[in-house]
């Protein structure tokens, strides 16, 4: 595991968007998997410069999202892939066929799982990006998700509703399933790219990099992993 420490959200930003520009320069038809939340989007502010710069293109370059929330339309501004639209698509030149995000509408949600999974395991993602959840998980696995587990409709433990709220009126407005990747297809990537900002996040950089690896914190599995980087800032690195 490389860890890059660096001041604060703004230079995480710099530093992690640099990673994903230096791939998409060397190899413009990378697959990406890509993350949602609010550790990301100063990255994808970055890559959006990049690309206005004409350094980078989109053009060529397949993305697979980690995760989305059930029971919320597509059309509904905290879905994930209208997250992604906003941050990220809308703004550079790809292919509409070229983005994959978990379909979590409709009631047969095992066949939206299958059918991503299969997907999934049609393709190799050079990099992951990752964000960490306060209690450890990465992508939607939570505490105590099996290590072998691929594509999976998962209940959200009441930690990670309360910590998404913020994005919602209120607390009854947050979904409580969602479609995640699991962490058999997250360990598949090539290579992963970690971020994680401020005070919030300390207690589970600190578990991530010196825990025991366990089924009970989901991102210590990425020990394991050969080609990970792990960019905090100095509030996040606080317990290190
Ligand atoms: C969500 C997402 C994760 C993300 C995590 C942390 O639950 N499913 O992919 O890493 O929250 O989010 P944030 O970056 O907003 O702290």
């Amino acid at each position: 595991m490389k860890i890059i420490r660096v001041k604060d959200y703004q230079e995480l930003s710099q530093v992690a968007s640099q990673i994903m520009i230096d791939l998409l320069k060397k190899k413009p038809d990378a697959t990406l998997g890509l993350a949602t939340g609010s550790s990301p989007i100063g990255l994808y502010q970055n890559i959006i410069k990049s690309y206005d710069n004409k350094e980078i293109s989109f053009k060529q370059v397949k993305t697979y999202n980690l995760d989305e929330y059930c029971d919320l339309p597509r059309t509904h501004p905290e879905s994930y892939y209208n997250f992604m639209h906003r941050h990220l698509f809308h703004h550079v030149d790809i292919k509409e066929e070229n983005v994959h995000v978990p379909s979590a509408e409709g009631s047969d949600l095992q066949a939206q799982c299958d059918h991503y999974n299969r997907l999934l395991n049609q393709t190799t993602i050079d990099l992951q990006l990752l964000g960490i959840g306060g209690n450890g998980h990465i992508g939607f696995n939570e505490p105590g998700t099996p290590f072998h587990n691929e594509t999976f409709v998962v209940r959200l433990t009441e930690k990670t509703r309360e910590d998404n709220k913020r994005f919602f009126n209120s607390i009854d407005e947050v979904p409580t399933h969602a479609i995640t990747m699991g962490i058999k297809n997250i360990m598949k990537a090539r290579a992963i790219l970690l971020i994680a900002s401020g005070k919030s996040k300390q207690k589970a950089v600190y578990e991530l990099i010196n825990g025991l690896v366990t089924e009970d914190f989901p991102a210590s599995i990425l020990q394991r992993h050969p080609d990970v980087t792990v960019v905090i800032d100095e509030e996040a690195a606080g317990l290190l």
